[in-house]
């Protein structure tokens, strides 16, 4: 079984094996989750942290998906292909094995407007935006980095990666992809 570590790549050209299921996980507190979710304890701990800080602030950042299984993400990738067609499937939504929901260290939020497609409308945007690197966390799938990341702008999915390298991600404002000096042309 390979290892993971909170710093590794996951995207089009780095997949996960299929049998790939992090060993330390736990599920969610439900107070800032939609039903029961898992995640690498490390990230659970960071994100409960960074959700009962932003509730002080009068936000509400509610996890709506974390872990996904490679069989989860082959329906999901099935599920987008059937109602939207490969071209929009592959923008959207990774293959099985190349998501990093399967880390068990990616996260998507929803805000107090209860839809995360809408959460760059919502208030908590704005929070998530300077402060969830400061838990570890970055906006993995950031506007106007679509070439580099290989998906379409997503405001509600979030990657934790530790304090250090969110921090460096942050200051530069880059991608993991970026960071790694991945060549562009290679993401399909
Ligand atoms: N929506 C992201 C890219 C995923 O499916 O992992
Ligand atoms: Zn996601």
């Amino acid at each position: 079984m390979e290892s993971i570590s909170i710093i590794t790549l996951v995207n089009k050209n780095n997949p996960l094996d299929s049998e790939y299921i992090p060993s330390n996980m736990r599920l969610l507190d439900l107070k800032y989750a939609e039903n029961d979710k898992y995640m690498v304890i490390e990230a659970a701990l960071n994100f409960e942290k960074l959700c009962r800080d932003a509730s002080l602030e009068g936000n509400q950042i509610i996890a709506v998906s974390t872990y996904r299984s490679y069989e989860y993400q082959k329906k999901l990738f099935d599920y987008y292909v059937k109602t939207r067609g490969y071209k929009y499937a592959s923008k959207c939504s990774a293959k099985p094995g190349y998501s990093e929901h399967q880390t068990g260290l990616a996260v998507d939020v929803m805000g107090s407007n209860g839809d995360y497609n809408l959460f760059e409308k919502a208030k908590e945007f704005n929070w998530m935006r300077e402060n969830a690197h400061k838990y570890g966390f970055i906006l993995r799938y950031p506007k106007g980095k679509e070439k580099i990341t290989g998906y379409k702008y997503e405001p509600w999915h979030y990657r934790y990666v530790g304090n250090k390298l969110a921090l460096e991600l942050y200051e530069k404002d880059i991608t993991l992809e970026e960071y790694y000096s991945i060549d562009q042309n290679q993401i399909k």
